[in-house]
């Protein structure tokens, strides 16, 4: 079946023994395997889950589901909804918070099940999504956290880099370590798990940058890309080629490149803006933006140039290529565009050690 997503094992668990070692070179030690790109797909997160990271996380309860029979604690990254605590404690052993009330709702969860739940307190750092607002005083919210019998604060985190594009530098990332020492300080605990993080903190890798009470990062994009995510660079050693789209030509037309008629909207309701390059070679794959958007894209020859797409087409200009109706051409995809692929259930999935 066609489209599919082709997801190379070999280079993936290569990746991920790769970061691994990289983690404990850099003080790293627990690192949570953030697998939400691959959409609950459980052949390839039981692969991973083998390779030695220390949990397995998800920002979807559903997909932690589909992966409980597998032997790994597992980590809630999305903040939960009260309504969810009984499938969030039932499915996750620990999960992210920054709010009283639910983690009041997951203790009472929690009793119920007769399980101890744990929670990485986050702290917005500037980056303006999730956590506690760091000026804030969070101290009683500690407090309060610590007097619940059935939750395990194990750790602080924070996370950047996602909607501010904040990036994480020893000046940020000693925030934590403030906090860290003032909660231990205050209700003489130990915290156990600072977490520094996504791939975004991994650019600071062997340059002695990282506080050392950092020790731990939430990454996903870094092990299945090869790639830092502050400022997008390929990590050294790392593949940046596990997944490839493979999609199946269903037309191939000499036409012009330049429509004809009075122009309106095209199929999302956009006025389209082409230029006329004369006639072209289009083909027309049978993959849409229901699947994937076209930036998402890079097709694996490069004499091929993606021109447009509709919810169930794709179409290329095939240049100079030679290729006849059914033949099946080659695309690198990005971390959004896996992300769309892995969840659109259009699209097969194998895995394939080559
Ligand atoms: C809270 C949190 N931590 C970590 C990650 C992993 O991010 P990345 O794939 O950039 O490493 C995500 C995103 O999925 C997240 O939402």
């Amino acid at each position: 079946m066609y489209p599919t997503i082709v997801i190379n094992t070999k280079k993936m668990a290569e990746n991920a023994t790769t970061f691994l070692k990289m983690c404990s070179e850099n003080g790293i030690s627990t690192c949570f395997l953030v697998v939400k790109v691959l959409a609950g797909y459980v052949p390839a997160v039981s692969r991973l889950a083998k390779l030695g990271f220390t949990h397995l996380a998800d920002s979807r309860i559903e997909n932690l589901i589909r992966y409980k029979s597998i032997p790994i604690p597992k980590v809630l990254v999305r903040l939960p909804m009260g309504y969810d605590a009984t499938r969030v404690v039932k499915y996750a052993d620990i999960s992210l918070n920054s709010e009283l009330a639910t983690i009041k709702a997951l203790n009472d969860a929690a009793i119920v099940q007769n399980k101890i739940h744990g929670i990485i307190l986050m702290f917005d750092l500037g980056d303006l999504r999730e956590g506690i607002y760091y000026h804030d005083d969070f101290l009683p919210i500690v407090g309060e956290i610590l007097n619940l019998s059935n939750i395990s604060l194990v750790g602080i985190g924070t996370n950047l880099t996602c909607y501010g594009g904040v990036i994480p530098d020893e000046q940020n990332l000693s925030v934590l370590g403030e906090i860290k020492n003032r909660i231990e300080k205050r209700y003489q605990i130990k915290i156990d798990i600072v977490s520094g993080g996504n791939s975004s903190t991994v650019y600071l890798f062997n340059q002695n940058r990282i506080p050392q009470y950092v020790n731990n990062l939430r990454v996903g994009e870094a092990v299945f890309f090869g790639r830092e995510t502050a400022y997008g660079k390929p990590i050294l050693g790392m593949h940046n080629d596990v997944f490839t789209l493979r999609a199946v030509i269903i037309e191939i037309q000499k036409k012009p490149s330049y429509p004809i008629g009075n122009i309106g909207f095209d199929a999302f309701g956009m006025t389209p803006d082409i230029t006329d390059e004369g006639m072209m070679l289009r083909a027309i794959l049978s993959v849409g933006r229901q699947d994937v958007e076209t930036v998402d894209l890079t097709p694996y020859d490069p004499r091929i140039k993606i021109v447009g797409a509709s919810s169930d087409h794709l179409i290329v200009n095939l240049g100079k290529t030679k290729h006849k109706i059914g033949d099946i051409l080659k695309f690198h995809v990005n971390y959004p565009g896996l992300l769309r692929l892995m969840t659109s259930p259009y699209v097969k999935k194998i895995c394939r050690w080559e």
